[in-house]
């Protein structure tokens, strides 16, 4: 068996996405499985070295992961092609600068979306890695949700007939940390229009690659943001102006005619079965889906309700659905993709969720703030460039 050695660069990764998804649950696990498998004879092995500012925090950090290499010298790193693969998961606004130095370095380059909050940006990073030649590619973790994949398999075997439409509910109350003993579960920049922040920006990204893969391609959007809480404590427990928005209502319309609904909202008390559910309504058959299950409503199950608010409802809405059981073994999503993104580094297979796709996220993004700005329908064209 041979082992092939992968020196991967990961930075910015003492934040949330950085440790938990990236460090712990993607690189330290696949180290911890003995690598990934991809023959009888090969095996690849991710060889992880930290980066960042704080050296006291990335000390800590790679004593917790079992990790033994970290620095704060970003650039000698960089001119060492002992790793050959660059990946950041530092906020949204500093990954340009990231980027170029990879490129600049002849990395392969992996990183967190959004890859920019502007479009024309997310394309000029794309074209950097392109023009040089260098593989690239963006997370889109949502595609291997269990729930997700359920929906796929039971698609593409045509349980649903005709799909009509999609509604999509995203999103958990984040406490402002203005009370006691509650403080905020997320980081403040989230809330902060000039550090990257805003909702839109962040679930508009994920909305489009979901969408385009599960429903077919986004062609116009229709969205309103709002910042319903304007005051918010940060990390250090001062109050700030919240100058993003904290909740987006949006509407897509798909190639075939799809309808997509998708709230995504700071600001909600969750009642239903997931953090996201999406109903999706079929001519022969509908789904619930959520992050790990999926359920499902034949034609033949679906109930005959009659409007009557004046006695209980007669029939039990949740009864006539049935869940998916799982076909396979699901690994944590953004691991999934890492493997993928390893393989196309290590054996050239195919690897489509690139920087350049990452930008279709931007631009959905970026035209839903605008459909914000002027309360206006707008399509969303081919990206060019
Ligand atoms: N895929 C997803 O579902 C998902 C979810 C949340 C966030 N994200 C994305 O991941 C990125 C990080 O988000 P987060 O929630 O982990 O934020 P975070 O604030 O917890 O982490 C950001 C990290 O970047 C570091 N950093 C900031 N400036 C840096 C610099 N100049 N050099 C090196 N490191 C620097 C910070 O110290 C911190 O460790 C964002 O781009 C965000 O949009 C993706």
């Amino acid at each position: 068996m041979n082992i092939q050695r992968i020196g991967i660069i990961m930075n910015g990764v003492t934040g949330r996405m950085g440790t938990n998804q990236h460090l712990l649950r993607s690189i330290k696990a696949i180290i911890d499985q003995g690598g990934i498998r991809v023959s009888d004879d090969l095996t690849l092995m991710p060889d992880p070295v930290l980066t960042g500012r704080s050296g006291s925090k990335l000390a800590a950090l790679a004593k917790r992961a079992g990790v033994e290499k970290w620095t704060t010298d970003l650039e000698s790193v960089m001119a060492d092609p002992d790793y050959p693969v660059f990946f950041d998961a530092s906020g949204t606004l500093f990954r340009a600068r990231f980027v170029e130095m990879a490129v600049a370095a002849g990395k392969s380059v992996y990183c967190e979306k959004p890859t920019a909050v502007e479009t024309s940006e997310a394309l000029r990073l794309a074209r950097l890695c392109e023009d040089a030649g260098l593989k690239n590619g963006v997370v889109q973790d949502k595609l291997w949700l269990p729930g997700l994949r359920k929906f796929k398999m039971i698609r593409e075997q045509g349980f649903f007939g005709r799909i009509l439409s999609v509604r999509g509910e995203f999103g958990y109350w984040v406490f402002t940390g203005h009370h006691t003993d509650q403080p905020a579960q997320r980081p403040s920049w989230n809330y902060r229009q000039e550090d990257g922040g805003g909702i839109i920006v962040d679930m508009l990204c994920h909305w489009r690659y979901v969408i385009d893969h599960l429903f077919g391609p986004v062609k116009a959007v229709s969205c309103t943001g709002a910042i319903h809480i304007p005051e918010r404590i940060d990390e250090q427990g001062r109050p700030y102006a919240c100058t993003a928005d904290d909740s987006a209502y949006a509407m897509f319309e798909c190639e075939d005619d799809v309808v997509c609904q998708f709230n995504s909202s700071w600001n909600t008390r969750v009642r239903r079965d997931d953090l996201l559910t999406m109903q999706v309504d079929g001519t022969h058959g509908s789904a619930l889906v959520g992050l790990r299950k999926c359920w499902v409503q034949s034609l033949a199950e679906t109930p005959r309700p009659v409007w009557n608010p004046d006695i209980d409802s007669p029939l039990d809405f949740y009864a006539g659905w049935q869940e998916v059981p799982d076909a396979t073994h699901y690994d944590n999503a953004f691991k999934v993709q890492w493997e993928l993104f390893l393989r196309h580094v290590a054996l050239d297979e195919p690897f489509p969720y690139t920087l350049r796709e990452g930008a279709k996220g931007v631009q959905l993004a970026e035209l839903g703030l605008q459909s914000w700005r002027e309360r206006r329908w707008l399509d969303v064209g081919d990206l060019e460039g």
